[in-house]
């Protein structure tokens, strides 16, 4: 399904604070994606604190860093999750990114881009924080979903996030999921605060993404490695997720092609158009 003219389409999970959903919502957003029909591929880019194929009960035989090394190719390292999905799984206790010699981090991203072509999406689950590799994965995106939950920490953590990200690589295209929210008004409310707050001290209009439901099914499933059984999707949290993944991807493919020059390169080049407004 070739829906857009720049394949993939990327999307990365971020967040200031540690722990506030980014890999359940980054598995749910391309289980849901799967769903939609679209091919594709996560990539599980929180070097050191990998655990995608944890969350999905699946075995890395290889992973990032056996490719690294020159042991196996990309290929190699792919795991089959459900629904079709496909994984590049990370390792444990892996350097970041940005710590990688430049010939092995352009090995790495060859091949990333390169088998990357495949597919429609690619979701990568990114480190929390604002350290440099971690802003610099997340600027290769084409739409970045930023997570944090209605907890005070959580929020100022997410607010630094968008200004750290902005002050080094421009107005990217930011998205607020409120997370773990015990109603929708308060999820609205934790992105009206942020938005606004974004709007006077930078002049950044962040996006509004949607609300996630706190959902005692969510640790049922990450316990039960069940995140992709079918009545997952209709939990209160799976609808939300589908929901935001449905109108993420829909928003972005009906959008005019830009000439941004962002992509997969642009880890070679990091601060490369770092000035270019959305
Ligand atoms: N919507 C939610 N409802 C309830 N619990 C959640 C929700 N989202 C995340 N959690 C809990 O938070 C834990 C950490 O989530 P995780 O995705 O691993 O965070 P991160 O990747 O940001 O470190 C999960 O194991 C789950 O218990
Ligand atoms: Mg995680």
């Amino acid at each position: 399904m070739n829906v857009w003219q720049k394949k993939p389409l990327i999307l990365s999970i971020a967040s200031g604070k540690g722990g506030v959903g980014k890999t359940v919502t980054t598995v749910n957003m391309a289980l849901a994606a799967r769903r939609m029909g679209y091919k594709t591929l996560l990539l599980d880019g929180d070097f050191g604190l990998a655990n995608v194929d944890i969350v999905l009960g699946l075995k890395a035989r290889y992973n990032i860093q056996d490719v690294l090394d020159g042991a196996v190719e990309i290929e190699d390292t792919l795991l089959d999750g459900p629904l079709g999905l496909k994984i590049i799984p990370s390792g444990s206790g892996l350097a970041g990114l940005a710590d990688l010699k430049l010939s092995q981090r352009i090995r790495l991203l060859d091949k990333i881009s390169e088998i990357s072509q495949q597919y429609d999406v690619l979701f990568i689950d990114t480190g929390a924080g604002i350290a440099e590799s971690v802003l610099h994965l997340n600027s290769i995106a084409d739409a970045i979903m930023l997570v944090t939950t209605p907890e005070p920490h959580s929020q100022t953590d997410a607010y630094a996030f968008v200004k750290v990200m902005c002050e080094k690589y421009g107005k990217r295209r930011i998205s607020l999921i409120a997370n773990q929210a015990v109603s929708e008004a308060q999820g609205h409310k934790v992105y009206q605060n942020l938005a606004d707050v974004a709007k006077r001290f930078l002049n950044f209009e962040l996006g509004f993404a949607g609300v996630v439901p706190k959902d005692p099914a969510v640790l049922r499933g990450v316990m039960m490695q069940r995140a992709a059984d079918d009545q997952a999707q209709h939990t209160l949290s799976g609808q939300a997720w589908n929901e935001i993944t449905r109108k993420t991807i829909e928003s972005l493919v009906n959008e005019p092609p830009s000439d941004s020059g962002r992509g997969l390169n642009d880890l070679l080049f990091p601060n490369f158009g770092a000035q270019r407004a959305l």
